[in-house]
This record gives C-alpha cells, sequence and structure tokens, in this order.
C-alpha cells in the first residue's frame, strides 16, 4: 500500500518568524493524521523550519535543489545543505520554475537524479497547460515530462520518488480538475512508468494531485484510489486549511 502524502509548497510566502508560528499552530491540529505530512517552506525559512518541527510528524522538505555537489553556481542551493538542516523531499520541476526560471525537463531530470544520489527524495511536478489540454493531448504530454524526468534512474530509485500531477490551469487559480480528469492523467502516468519499468514499480509510486487543492474538494479528489496525496499551495499557508487536507488524506 502506498502511504499518502500531503505537502505543503509555501512557494515565496513567509518569514522565518512567520514560518515558525505556523509550525506551531499546524502541528498539534495535524499529529494524529494517518498520512506523512510535508511541509515545503522557503530556503531561508529551511533552519527556523526544522527546529520548529523537532519532536512533531511534520516532515520537512525544500524547493529545489542543484544537480552539482557545490561550486560557483550563485544562487543555486546543494543537496548537502538541505540534508545537514534535516530535509527529506525536495520539489523538483514545479510549473513555475518552468515558466519563469528557465527550468526544462532536462534541468529537472538531473536534478532529481543527483537528489536521489544525494539521498533526498524528489517530488517531481508535471501537468499540462489549458491549450494542451483543450487540444486533447494532456496524457501523451504528461508522459513524456514523466519519460524526460525518469531518465537514467534505476527501478529502485524510482520506487521512492514521489510525482506531483498538477494542470498548470489548477494552480492557484481556484480552478481545481475534476476528480476524473485527476484520474486519468493519473493513470497516464502510472501506465507510463508501468511501460519504462513494470507494473510493480509503477504501483510503488506515489503520485499526487496539485491545483487549488484545498479542504472542501480535497475529500472527493482523494478518494479516487489512485490519487495518492496532494501537493498543496495557497490552502497549505492557513493551518486549518492544510490540517482538514491532512485529515481527508487520513481517511
Ligand atoms: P495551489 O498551488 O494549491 O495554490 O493551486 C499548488 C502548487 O503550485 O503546488
Amino acid at each position: 500500500m502506498r502511504k499518502r502524502i500531503i505537502a505543503g509548497n509555501w512557494k515565496m510566502n513567509l518569514t522565518p518568524k512567520q514560518a515558525k508560528e505556523l509550525i506551531l499552530e499546524l502541528s498539534p491540529k495535524v499529529k494524529h493524521a494517518a498520512c506523512e505530512v510535508v511541509v515545503c517552506p522557503p530556503a531561508v525559512d529551511l533552519q527556523a523550519v526544522s527546529e520548529a518541527i523537532s519532536g512533531t510528524n511534520i516532515v520537512l522538505g525544500a524547493q529545489n535543489v542543484h544537480w552539482k555537489e557545490s561550486g560557483a553556481y550563485t544562487g543555486e542551493i546543494s543537496a548537502k545543505m538541505l540534508l545537514e538542516l534535516g530535509v527529506k523531499y525536495v520539489i523538483i520541476g514545479h510549473s513555475e520554475r518552468r515558466q519563469y526560471f528557465g527550468e526544462t525537463d532536462e534541468t529537472v531530470n538531473m536534478r532529481a537524479l543527483f537528489a536521489l544520489e544525494s539521498g533526498l527524495v524528489p517530488i517531481i511536478c508535471v501537468g499540462e497547460s489549458l491549450e494542451t489540454r483543450e487540444s486533447g493531448t494532456t496524457n501523451e504530454f504528461v508522459s513524456n515530462q514523466i519519460k524526460a524526468a525518469l531518465k537514467g534512474m534505476s527501478k529502485e530509485q524510482v520506487k521512492g520518488i514521489v510525482i506531483a500531477y498538477e494542470p498548470i490551469w489548477a494552480i492557484g487559480t481556484g480552478k481545481t480538475a475534476t476528480s476524473a480528469e485527476a484520474y486519468e492523467a493519473i493513470s497516464a502516468i502510472r501506465s507510463t512508468i508501468a511501460d519504462i519499468y513494470d507494473e510493480s514499480v509503477a504501483n510503488l509510486v506515489r503520485i499526487q494531485y496539485g491545483g487549488s487543492m484545498n479542504s472542501r474538494n480535497a475529500s472527493e479528489l482523494l478518494a479516487m484510489e489512485n490519487i495518492d496525496g496532494g501537493l498543496i499551495g495557497g490552502a497549505s499557508l492557513k493551518a486549518d486549511d492544510f490540517a482538514a487536507i491532512c485529515a481527508a488524506a487520513s481517511k
């Protein structure tokens, strides 16, 4: 059985002090969650959050990692830096990184491979634009993103990764994919993994839905047997909303 995983992508929100306050408010509300509870704060908040989650069931994630161990890469963050702060998960290839910061399928692949080799668990994001959805090629599009992202990964490595299916048109828009739309794209992702590796590997990979998931629509989305959790943006900044999503994932 795949353990569900709810991850909060805080994006570029909250100072270290505010981050600490949110954890203090959130931790008692999620302490009985049966799913994995992850928060992914901005890099400068990681130290404060790492301390604040100590002794709780909240797990730490980051929003990016570089593909080299160290060196002249101004503005980037290394796996070793993240590991020293107790980071376990790292979001890679979020559509905002692809759209605004030149992230490509190739850099997503390099970051994911290096994260795995370093002992971090990548949360690899894929998802189609509205144009792609309307042209009827969503499954093919996400399948190609998956093939590119997983290039060179061993069976053993792939088993542990997390994938987030996030239709771009649903991110931050309040427009959620229907559970049927999410189910279909996630099925396409899982069968792509089965084609590259095999069915048993595909059945171990956890695939989240992301894109305006909130306390009102989480139960319906998570009722789909192949949706293994959520990557939550806006709603992860409010303790009550995020805790309600974790509760929905714990059923
Ligand atoms: P949202 O963001 O929940 O605010 O739509 C999701 C994401 O970008 O991961």
